[in-house]
């Protein structure tokens, strides 16, 4: 999005300041028009203070990518009500909290890009992903509903929905369990962040404002529906 041109808030959980910096200087060196600020994105007031400060430096907000998520991954019989809770409200609760808070000033502004990050797990289910992909299936209606609600104000809202792709919290899947994956994945491999940030930058286009209410898959073919 920075080399579109838009000033990028990028966040992180609650870290320190130096924390933070060390982040920054690690993902986007020598990068003005990034700022990585800390937010909770389960808590209605932490996004609110959120908003808040950046709006009052930058103005309204433009572009919305709801990409928070997490896994707590167990088969239902072990999952406890925790694990429940944790994945629904970082992935579902916080898209309620930021898009709240940003949606009817994009609506006044006339021109807007809610972009929700779904997962082929929403479409397809996963064994021990009860509450991930119950999460990321609630975002699919959620992003219909109110597409529907901005259309005639220029907002436009949709969702992508990545298969397997070379993040850490893929990674970070047992090796038998991540081959056995990779050989479900027509294309054969895992998915490259770069090509889902590819999918965003499409959406947010300025001549993509016909594009609302859409799912876009971005699964190597593993999922075709
Ligand atoms: N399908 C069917 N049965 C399965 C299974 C599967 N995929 N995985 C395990 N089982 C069976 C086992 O064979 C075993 O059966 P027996 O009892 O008859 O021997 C039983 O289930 C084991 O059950 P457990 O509750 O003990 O399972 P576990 O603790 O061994 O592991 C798990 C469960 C942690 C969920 C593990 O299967 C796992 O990590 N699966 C991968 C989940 C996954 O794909 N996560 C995606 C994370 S990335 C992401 O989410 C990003 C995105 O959007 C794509």
């Amino acid at each position: 999005m920075s080399a579109c041109g838009f000033h990028v808030i990028a966040t992180c959980r609650i870290k320190s300041e130096a924390e933070i910096l060390a982040l920054k200087n690690e993902l986007f060196p020598e990068n003005d028009n990034i700022d990585i600020l800390p937010v909770d994105v389960s808590s209605y007031e932490s996004c609110s203070s959120l908003i808040n400060k950046v709006t009052q430096k930058y103005g309204v907000i433009s572009v919305l990518i709801n990409n928070a998520g997490i896994t707590a991954d167990s088969s239902f019989k072990k999952m406890s009500l925790d694990q429940w809770q944790s994945v629904v409200s970082c992935n579902l609760d916080s898209m309620f909290n930021m898009s709240k808070l940003v949606f009817s000033p994009m609506c006044v502004q006339g021109w807007g890009r809610i972009i929700n990050i779904s997962s082929i797990n929403a479409q397809k289910g996963q064994f021990g992903q009860a509450n991930y992909a119950a999460s990321k299936a609630g975002i699919l209606g959620f992003t219909k509903s109110l597409a529907a609600e901005g259309a005639s104000s220029g907002v436009t809202v949709n969702s992508v929905s990545p298969g397997y792709i070379a993040t850490r919290m893929v990674m970070k899947l047992p090796d038998d369990i991540k081959e056995y994956i990779v050989s479900g994945i027509p294309v054969g491999r895992f998915g490259r962040p770069d090509e889902i940030a590819h999918t965003i930058k499409f959406i947010v286009d300025e001549n993509s404002g016909f594009l609302t209410g859409s799912n876009i898959a971005v699964n190597g073919g593993q999922h075709m529906f």
